[in-house]
């Protein structure tokens, strides 16, 4: 062991005291659910998600000497089988990459409009939102994007045959899945949507209950019909055919062509520096990457770490960095093939020191009073996400979600899966909140084949040129600020990847005008000297906030995983 200098003592001591403080905010708690999740380290390879069968199936898969790529393709695929609550093979998600070269790219294989649909489609003939159509049943969905995209970044950067890759999968699939309690939860909580969403009784119309096991045939069909037939099988096969059969059958306007034409985006994903630190997350049509940069690049000058984790004033400049981002989202944001958004102007480190002009620590900014900066346009007009490290050094972190949990609902019996309802992301009507209370603008409007502005914020870091960090999360319009959060853990508080991820979180979002705080998590005076100020607190709407699964290159070269003890997630490696 090497020799321990005063430095490095008192780094360890200031662990150990934020440890301490952590521990009395956690037992201090009026209620908090309890999950120990053990420290991970290993020394080559690591897969993070929401499954340890998931995390297991990509581990696995590397050891066979796969990567990053291959690996992705496992995982996705076994979350489809195992998390059916928001892994899928009916939904969308964007993938960010780092190769060992250090080249890095980002895929896009969100969903989009059908070419039937229409910007009022959600409206009625008085122009008001119908209610439930964009977020239940068949007219929710939006062309699913899944299978072409992690068969994309296989067929790029892949290694190992498909077979080897879905056997296991397969296998599980058919195997089953043994039911956790947080699953006997969600399910039972869903069971009025899925009979409002379907015709009929389907495998999930029942009460499940903890450590049952649920078999997944039909599934295990489509999964093999795909294995040998490629993506497009999913797109031009019979499971296409089936598929577009199913929504229609149900009032959908997803058609055969739809499938057909689906194509998923290779982009260029959003760079920025904070202090040392490169952060890579991803481009339009997800908002994750630029609100994240802005976000930070509005932080960037305070020092976040002297005034410490979770203080009111830590808390006060992060909001108001947050409320700021949030309101240019709405306004700017939108699918980058269908409108023009100017990224480099949003990040651009002189608009956002202007931003924060009028930021005081004396009194809370009213979202009133602020709405989008005035940036110069050129030309007229429940999610999963799991983190990859490869024993050759290439990263992956992909976000893939079918929206709300279990998507729109609407199941295909025939196929075994769940689509998603991801027209919901669009602004239905501008000025109306979606699900997650945001709002939107002309940039997100629906048109025919317009990808959906997303939340999504799969992220590498970068330290001193090397890979740092990989990092990501569910959790709709908090998935950015939960992202930024575990971010600054590690960096400004130097906290271990596991406890990064396990701290209490907060989130705001410009409207409503709300500070958004995990329950039983802050201490009183935190609060109060924040409502003194002006900010209203909201600890009922979130009992969590965000589910990051993440990893951290450690400075030995070993790696370190953050699974969150919020869900079921879990790493494995090797
Ligand atoms: O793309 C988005 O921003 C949303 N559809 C993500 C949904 C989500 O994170 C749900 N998870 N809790």
């Amino acid at each position: 062991m090497p020799p321990c200098n005063f430095k490095q003592n008192e780094t360890i001591m200031k662990k150990h005291i934020l440890f301490l403080l952590i521990s009395i905010v956690l037992c201090a708690c009026k209620k908090q659910e309890e999950k120990i999740t053990t420290r991970l380290i290993t020394e080559k390879a690591m897969v993070v998600s929401a499954r340890e069968e998931a995390s297991k199936i990509g581990a696995v898969i590397m050891k066979q000497g796969g990567n990053a790529f291959d690996a992705m393709l496992a995982t996705d695929l076994a979350l489809a089988v195992a998390y059916p609550y928001a892994g899928n093979l009916g939904g969308g998600g964007f993938m960010v990459y780092r190769l060992e070269n250090g080249e890095i790219g980002a895929l896009d294989y969100r969903e989009k409009a059908p070419l039937a649909a229409t910007k009022n489609m959600y409206l009625d003939s008085l122009g008001n939102i119908i209610p439930n159509l964009s977020t239940r049943g068949a007219m929710a969905v939006g062309i699913p994007g899944t299978v072409a995209g992690t068969f994309e970044a296989h067929k790029r950067f892949g290694k190992l045959p498909v077979e080897t890759i879905m056997k296991p999968v397969i296998a599980l699939a058919k195997k089953g899945i043994i039911v956790t309690k947080k699953q006997e939860i969600r399910l039972a909580e869903k069971q009025e949507d899925f009979k409002l969403a379907n015709k009929s009784d389907f495998l999930f119309t029942k009460d499940w209950k903890e450590n049952d096991v649920i078999q997944f045939p039909k599934l295990a069909e489509t999964l093999t019909r795909i294995m040998k037939n490629g993506p497009d099988e999913f797109y031009k096969g019979q499971t296409a055919k089936i598929l577009a059969k199913h929504i229609q059958d149900n009032g959908g306007i997803i058609t055969e062509e739809d499938l057909a034409n689906y194509k998923p985006k290779w982009r260029t994903p959003i760079t920025f520096s904070y202090d040392d630190l490169n952060i890579i997350s991803m481009s339009p049509p997800s908002s994750g990457g630029i609100c994240l940069a802005q976000i930070m690049k509005m932080i960037e000058p305070y020092d976040l770490d002297k005034l410490g984790h979770n203080s009111t004033k830590a808390i006060q400049i992060i909001t108001e960095a947050e409320r700021r981002a949030y309101a240019d989202r709405s306004f700017y944001l939108g699918d980058p093939d269908f409108v023009n958004v100017p990224q480099q102007q949003l990040i651009s480190s002189a608009y956002l020191q202007g931003r924060m002009q009028d930021f005081s620590f004396e009194k809370a900014t009213k979202s009133t009073d602020v709405s989008h900066g005035t940036v110069e346009v050129i030309e007229s007009n429940e999610t999963t996400h799991y983190s990859i490290v490869d024993p050759f050094g290439n990263a992956v972190s992909v976000t893939t979600t079918l929206n709300s949990g279990y998507g729109s609902k609407l199941y295909c019996s025939e196929l075994g899966f769940f689509l998603n309802n991801e027209m919901d992301d669009f602004s239905s009507k501008p000025g109306i909140p979606n699900v997650y209370g945001l709002i939107g603008a002309e940039a997100n409007s629906i048109l025919p084949e317009k990808r959906m502005l997303s939340s999504m914020t799969p992220t590498i870091v970068e330290k001193n040129g090397k890979l740092h960090m990989v990092v990501g999360s569910p959790g709709g319009s908090t998935i950015i600020t939960s992202v930024m959060q575990t971010i600054l853990n590690v960096h400004e508080y130097k906290m271990n990847m596991q406890d990064a991820v396990n701290v209490p979180r907060f989130h705001h979002q410009w409207l409503p005008d709300v500070i958004m705080m995990e329950p039983y998590s802050f201490p009183d005076q935190t609060i109060k000297n924040l409502q003194e100020k002006g900010y209203t607190i909201n600890e009922e709407d979130a009992p969590v906030i965000g589910k990051v699964d993440a990893i951290l290159v450690l400075d030995n070269g070993k790696l370190e995983g953050g699974a969150d003890r919020r869900g079921d997630d879990a790493a494995s490696g090797f």
